[in-house]
């Protein structure tokens, strides 16, 4: 992916988890540059709204794919309907993702999977099956990890884990892929004003916390600014000058000391107590 994206109008931007959030901004962002778009989720009805906003936008055409990415049948889905346009990928922005809070032996056991499967089984299967058309556009992938890729969750075990997995599988793709000039980039933002933690359950203390309301970064900001790192081959990036100062902590400290802190921060006291 060049940083001046020549003849975006040929080539298909893909944007999983396109119909809120996070990735309804970076669908903005691609439609603003002139890009085609393939807009993935499981809700049809926000997805036509946010195929709408894209076409005002810019973009010459939205095109939507109703699908649980949490499973084979939706994935199936996402690459017939690429195949079917048979454009160039200017950019597969692995995007989908949801959370979960609280003591990983009260959670719903099929519901810690389902995270797996859509946080990390659908970015692998997404990347490969999809990575030749990438080649042919000389584009990029964008995953979007988090802040929590960066220490280990209690309270929001398999959470953390499966960032963890999706920034480490970011970089290692990035290095085996830069001589051919395909970009790749992790984005990984900390608290973000969505329905990410209504949907994961977070409790409104955290929410309404000190430490998230000054880490906190607005999807279109997080989302431009992604784009942006996109373009110019970023390996990671993180919005805030707080996230990176709290991912620059993580890093130096020995991982055992980063979790309880996370724990902490997370406020699992009571999730881990009983252990
Ligand atoms: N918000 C934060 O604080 C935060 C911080 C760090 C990282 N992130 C990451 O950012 C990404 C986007 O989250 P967001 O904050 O924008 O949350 P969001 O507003 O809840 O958006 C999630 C998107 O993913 C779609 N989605 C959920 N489950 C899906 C499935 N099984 N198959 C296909 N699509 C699915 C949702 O649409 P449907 O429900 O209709 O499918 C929606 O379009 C996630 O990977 C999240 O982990 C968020």
């Amino acid at each position: 992916m060049t940083s001046s994206t020549p003849a975006s109008s040929d080539s298909l931007v893909i944007v999983t988890g396109a119909s809120s959030g996070i990735g309804l901004e970076l669908a903005l962002c691609a439609a603003r540059d002139g890009h085609p778009v393939l807009l993935v989720a499981r809700g049809r009805e926000a997805l036509e709204i946010a195929a709408d906003a894209a076409i005002d936008a810019g973009s010459p055409a939205a095109h939507v794919v109703s699908a649980d990415l949490s499973t084979s049948a939706g994935i199936d889905a996402v690459v017939t309907e690429v195949d079917k346009l048979g454009m160039p990928v200017a950019a597969l922005i692995n995007n989908a993702g949801f959370g979960g809070w609280g003591p990983f032996g009260e959670q719903d056991l099929d519901r810690a999977t389902r995270m797996v499967d859509l946080n990390c089984r659908a970015v692998v299967e997404l990347s490969h099956r999809l990575l030749d058309r990438v080649r042919e556009a000389r584009g990029g992938v964008l995953t979007v990890a988090s802040t929590a890729a960066f220490q280990p969750g209690p309270g929001m075990a398999v959470y953390h884990a499966s960032k963890a997995f999706a920034l480490y599988f970011s970089l290692a793709l990035r290095d085996e892929l830069k001589a051919e000039g395909v970009h790749v980039t992790a984005l990984c933002p900390g608290p973000v004003p969505t329905e990410f933690g209504a949907n994961a359950g977070v409790h409104a203390e955290l929410e309404a916390s000190l430490r998230v309301k000054l880490s906190s970064q607005p999807a279109d900001k997080v989302a431009r600014m992604a784009w942006r790192g996109l373009r110019k081959n970023q390996a990671v990036v993180m919005p805030g000058t707080v996230n990176r100062l709290g991912a620059l902590g993580a890093k130096l400290a020995p991982l055992t000391t980063s979790t309880r802190l996370a724990r902490t921060a997370l406020g699992a006291m009571a999730a881990s107590s009983k252990a």
